[in-house]
């Protein structure tokens, strides 16, 4: 069987990243896109070869009565993540959405209500962990090559040069740097963290806004201590821009990751034994493909809505957590 996805936005990611990724994603096709603009998704549809009969969409609903239709890909943004899963769960169709998976806690808990009650998958886009040479730091990691995990820093910024960015405001987003790349550095840390250290139990944070004095973060810095004991901190930024890194500390040895937090998959990895070499793989086709593999498997996806549901919880408990 082949699944027939359709896309849910014609943005940024969308457009430069998804729409291609998907291509080279065997089984799957991108099958009919929504736009709020006719001739915006008759363009991307052309552009990216939508192969359903009717593939122009700007009513969700319409969209969703294709019976031919499996699932959607939302990327639109944060704000409508909920109520686009939630409707596309109704109407039987399996969800991957761009992170972070919704603006609060109980919209992301009615997300995986939703898509539980269809029996539908929930797979949230965290394209880091497809990443060819973090997926093999994590294998040395688990191997124990830096010994019993002690700490993780990851930073990763970006510079914008106004506020105008919907994640900027309160009415499309409840984060800015914290929901554009914080989201991923938290990510990055609980996967490798998590199932050697137990879960998040601490959680202090430090937020400014003192640029634009909007309602969202502008840089954030986050500090995390895991069950175990071990620790880790990561910072994000709408203003500054610089190569991001991630970097990770054992009892034998380290990791250093120099900018492979991006959209491509490149960089370098560094331990203390030499350099770590890896493929060059697109990570975004790496994530479609696992939700297409969840699909056609039956399995849960490897980023499934409750693992969503958790970085939502603590992004929330960061701005929390600032306030005090
Ligand atoms: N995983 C990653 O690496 C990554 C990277 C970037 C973004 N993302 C995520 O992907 C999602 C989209 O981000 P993006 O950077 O692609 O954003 P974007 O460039 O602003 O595109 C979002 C699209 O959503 C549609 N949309 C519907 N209602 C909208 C509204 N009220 N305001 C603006 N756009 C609206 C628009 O398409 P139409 O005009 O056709 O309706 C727009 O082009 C976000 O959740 C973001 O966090 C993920």
């Amino acid at each position: 069987m082949t699944v027939n996805i359709a896309m849910l936005g014609t943005g940024s990611i969308a457009d430069d990243v998804l729409a291609p990724a998907l291509q080279r994603v065997a089984g799957a096709r991108l099958w009919s896109v929504l736009s709020r603009d006719r001739d915006r998704a008759r363009a991307f549809a052309q552009r990216h070869g939508a192969l359903a009969p009717a593939p122009v969409h700007d009513v969700l609903d319409t969209l969703l009565a294709d019976s031919d239709l499996h699932a959607v890909i939302i990327a639109a943004p944060d704000y409508l993540h909920a109520p686009h899963a939630i409707a596309a769960a109704r109407a039987g169709k399996h969800v991957f959405t761009e992170k972070p998976m919704a603006t609060g806690i109980a919209e992301g808990e009615a997300m995986v209500r939703a898509c539980d009650d269809a029996e539908v998958m929930l797979a949230v886009g965290y394209h880091l962990r497809w990443h060819a040479g973090h997926r093999k730091m994590l294998r040395l990691i688990r191997a124990g090559g830096v010994g019993d995990l002690h700490h993780m820093r990851v930073q990763w910024t970006f510079q914008v040069s106004d506020a105008r960015n919907w994640r900027a405001q309160r009415d499309t987003a409840s984060w800015w740097s914290l929901s554009g790349v914080g989201t991923h550095c938290l990510d990055l840390i609980r996967w490798v963290m998590v199932p050697a250290c137990g879960e998040v139990v601490s959680l202090a944070s430090t937020i400014s806004r003192e640029v634009w004095h909007g309602p969202n973060d502008e840089t954030a810095v986050v500090a995390l201590r895991f069950a175990s004991g071990a620790t880790a901190e990561f910072c994000s930024s709408v203003l500054f821009a610089a190569p991001s890194r991630a970097e990770v500390y054992g009892s034998d040895g380290y990791i250093r990751c120099e900018d492979t937090l991006t959209r491509r998959a490149a960089g370098s990895i560094d331990t203390h034994q030499g350099s770590l070499e890896f493929d060059v793989a697109d990570p975004y086709a790496g994530e479609i493909r696992d939700f297409v593999a969840a699909i056609e498997n039956h399995r849960k996806p490897e980023v499934d809505g409750r693992e969503g549901l958790r970085n939502v919880e603590l992004l929330a408990q960061a701005v929390a957590s600032a306030r005090t």
